[in-house]
């Protein structure tokens, strides 16, 4: 146990030194007779004002000393208090880490507007506006006047808004973009919540093709989720895609054999395709010259089938429970 050095020495040392019998006040006072008569009053009140604030400083350090004394003791043997640390939030660790793993290979991060015209959310991704495909998509509208070209406004469903706008903003190939945004659907159970997170890639030149959108979706696969993870793709149908596929990453349980938790070896990572011409047209790209892939994942889906991280609600991700967020 220490006791933290008192200090009070020092003030008694400082009274004797400028109140005290011999101190530098009597010194002084001891002038003041000699002085002139007319002088006399003056001097001897700046002398009294001095030694009052002299006096009142010692005192009150001497009390603040006392006070100190009586409260502060360190026990040097009790371990030390931690000031609680934050970290990102495993969603954006995740955003970050995919970035990352495109930038590698030459896709550049883009962003566009998570509230958007219907032309880029739908329109001219080839669904026209009464195609039943949009059904499919939960949509929130937004309240606001209507654009006669560009339509109503929409919480993007998807980041695929950002495609279109993407020939629009580089105007020619080669595009290599990576689109991470929240969309929004009417949605909310244990696998899905209203607002999540997608990353979509974009590559857009002259002879892609389905072999170059397979070596792109393998490695993204063994960066993100390990050597061993392999992916298929199964075909599909989107509007903006021909052909489409449905992408599957291995199950990283039972690396394809066949679990409980994916029934039969493969899990489902999300959408891709080959850019359909449409689309093309409705950036002004030349269809003659060029072709590209597209794919559209969900950042919180892809992250928990990362190996080692199991959520059983997805909806734990946004409750902002401290106790939760702790774990990563
Ligand atoms: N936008 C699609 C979805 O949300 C995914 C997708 C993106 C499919 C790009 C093909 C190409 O499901």
């Amino acid at each position: 146990m220490i006791m933290v050095a008192s200090g009070g020495e020092e003030i008694e040392r400082l009274r004797v030194h400028y109140l005290g019998k011999k101190g530098i006040l009597a010194e002084i006072a001891a002038e003041i007779p000699k002085l002139p008569p007319e002088d006399k009053a003056e001097i001897g009140e700046v002398f009294n004002d001095v030694k009052q604030a002299i006096s009142n400083a010692l005192g009150a350090a001497q009390t603040n000393i006392q006070a100190t004394n009586s409260t502060t003791t360190v026990d040097t043997s009790l371990p030390g208090v931690k000031p609680p640390l934050g970290h990102l939030h495993p969603v954006t660790k995740a955003i970050e880490e995919i970035s990352s793993i495109f930038e590698k290979i030459g896709f550049v991060r883009v962003r566009y507007p998570e509230v958007d015209w219907d032309w880029y959310a739908f329109e001219s991704l080839n669904m026209p506006k009464s195609h039943p495909a949009r059904d499919d998509i939960e949509t929130f509208f937004v309240d606001a006047p209507e654009n006669s070209r560009y339509g109503k406004m929409v919480l993007t469903p998807q980041t695929s808004n950002g495609q279109v706008r993407e020939m629009e903003r580089l105007k020619a190939p080669p595009i290599r973009m990576i689109n991470i945004a929240k969309c929004y659907r009417r949605q909310s159970d244990v696998s899905h919540t209203a607002m999540f997170h997608q990353f979509e890639g974009l590559c857009i030149n002259s002879d892609i093709n389905i072999t170059n959108l397979k070596g792109t979706i393998d490695y993204f696969s063994q960066q993100f989720f390990g050597p061993e993870r392999k992916t298929r793709l199964r075909p599909n149908h989107f509007q903006f895609t021909e052909p489409s596929f449905e992408v599957d990453v291995i199950c990283d349980i039972c690396l394809g054999k066949g679990c409980r938790l994916c029934k039969e070896g493969w899990l489902e990572l999300g959408g891709a395709g080959m850019v359909h011409p449409n689309v093309l047209k409705a950036g002004k790209i030349d269809t003659t010259k060029y072709s590209g892939f597209a794919f559209g994942w969900g950042v919180e889906r892809t992250y928990m089938m990362k190996s080692g991280i199991k959520i059983d609600d997805l909806r734990l991700l946004y409750s902002n429970d401290i106790r939760f967020l702790t774990q990563f």
